[in-house]
């Protein structure tokens, strides 16, 4: 599949899924206190980990409903990015019913470009987004998050495995375009697209129920 089509293909996939049920397609079993509490928690413990100060600048790549991008944004400046239009639609509901700082909610219109400026956030991070994301496209969708960062920001981000594992091999690479396969990127095959870019993997780090590889840029 062209990169094009696997672009429309995870608009019109991730729209449908919003539309169905977007809780079902982000809980992973989650009852709905379970799901916004579970943010919460990552929310508090990225803010500690990263030192994030009210006017830090953080981006939330994939946002699904805003689990992460509400709680945080009662925390520092966040920017919260999707492909779907329906998952966004229902997360400004969801910022307006909770206790919500400012979130600007964008949409990304034209894959893979993020509608950030260049080197405007100190960290993008994203939660069970990058997973769904066909390899084909994925050195691009990377170098997105780059740009956006400031020199020595921090890109967060979920790499292989189940196990423990972080050089374990991707699983699913080939599945011509599938928006839903949950892969598991190993951390070799991230250092490969990113190293070129500038970003050097600086440690692990552990936010909410979720352990995480951390990148810096230009720090080498
Ligand atoms: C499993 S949900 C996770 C949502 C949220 N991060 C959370 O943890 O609740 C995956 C999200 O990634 C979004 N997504 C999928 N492909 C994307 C892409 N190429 N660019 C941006 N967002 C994408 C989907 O629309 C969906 O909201």
């Amino acid at each position: 599949m062209k990169a094009k089509d696997i672009h429309a293909a995870m608009a019109r996939d991730w729209n449908e899924r919003a539309h169905e049920d977007p809780f079902l397609y982000t809980t992973t079993g989650a009852n709905n206190d379970q799901y916004w509490a579970s943010g919460e928690a990552m929310a508090e413990d990225l803010v500690r980990a990263l030192g994030l100060t009210p006017t830090s600048r953080v981006l939330d790549y994939g946002c699904g409903v805003g689990r992460l991008a509400i709680p945080l944004s009662r925390r520092c400046n966040v920017t919260a990015v999707d492909i779907s239009a329906t998952m966004l639609k229902k997360a400004r509901a969801a910022a307006s019913a909770r206790a919500s700082g400012v979130v600007a909610f964008k949409r990304i219109t034209k894959p893979p470009k993020v509608p950030v400026s260049d080197a405007s956030v100190d960290a993008v991070v994203e939660v069970m987004a990058l997973q769904h994301i066909p390899f084909a496209v994925m050195p691009k969708v990377l170098a997105e998050m780059v740009r956006v960062l400031k020199p020595r920001g921090f890109l967060i981000i979920k790499a292989a495995s189940d196990d423990g594992d972080l050089l374990g091999r991707a699983r699913d690479r080939d599945d011509d375009g599938n928006t839903w396969t949950a892969r598991t990127y190993s951390l070799e095959e991230y250092e490969a697209i990113l190293a070129p870019l500038g970003m050097a993997m600086v440690s692990t780090i552990t936010f909410g129920d979720r352990t995480q590889v951390m990148f810096q840029k230009d720090v080498t």
